[in-house]
């Protein structure tokens, strides 16, 4: 899309103004929620009730807060952590280098852990996490993502769980930012530049 790179992918904290104009919703929340369910109900089939859920911050947080309600309905309940992970590197490509910047504080030997993070691009947060938790001893751990772009892989990882998968777009909403702007949105969607 023209002209809007990923600025938060760099992790970086530095000032941008909110973009103007619209965001074209690309999935409007009833479409999320249904989806959200049916992710539910699969991840309550496949791991069962007593799991630890590690969120991946900050994009990830309106997907779990909605996700764990679901997983309620289905029998779910977890223990759960959040991570903070960027990966640094200066403009709007990320360097690739994943840093915990807030760890877990939850005991992981033996968990089934429920790892859940907002998207999967280059796959390198997922790959990283999923490599630490399984050192430091879960038994299990499967992934969450509430979006894939399968095309802009740079490592060999899958997500079990995908809540959409979607082409090389920068996405915003239900938790996902443009320079720390437009988590707040109850849809996700693209920005309009024009
Ligand atoms: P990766 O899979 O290691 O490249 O990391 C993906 C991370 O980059 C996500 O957790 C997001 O924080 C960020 N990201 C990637 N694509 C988008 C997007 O379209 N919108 C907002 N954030 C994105
Ligand atoms: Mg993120």
């Amino acid at each position: 899309m023209s002209g809007l790179g990923p600025p938060s992918a760099s992790g970086a904290t530095d000032a941008v103004q909110r973009p103007p104009g619209k965001v074209e919703i690309m999935y409007s929340a009833a479409e999320i929620s249904a989806r959200v369910g049916a992710l539910a109900a699969d991840i309550a089939d496949t791991l069962g009730p007593d799991i630890l859920v590690v969120a991946v911050l900050k994009g990830s947080f309106v997907f779990t807060a909605d996700l764990l309600r679901a997983l309620h309905h289905h029998g779910v309940h977890p223990r759960i952590d959040f991570m903070t992970l960027s990966s640094y590197g200066t403009g709007t490509e990320s360097s690739g280098k994943v840093r915990i910047t807030r760890d877990i504080t939850d005991e992981v030997r033996g968990a089934k852990i429920l790892l859940i993070d907002d998207i999967l691009e280059s796959g390198r947060t997922l790959a990283f996490a999923r490599e630490l938790l399984r050192e430091r001893g879960a038994e299990v751990v499967q992934s969450c993502v509430l979006l894939d772009k399968p095309e802009k892989r740079k490592t060999e990882i899958n997500a079990e769980f995908v809540g959409f998968a979607i082409g090389d777009a920068f996405v915003v909403g239900y938790g996902l930012d443009y320079a720390h702007y437009f988590r707040e949105l109850p849809y996700i969607g693209v920005i309009a530049t024009d």
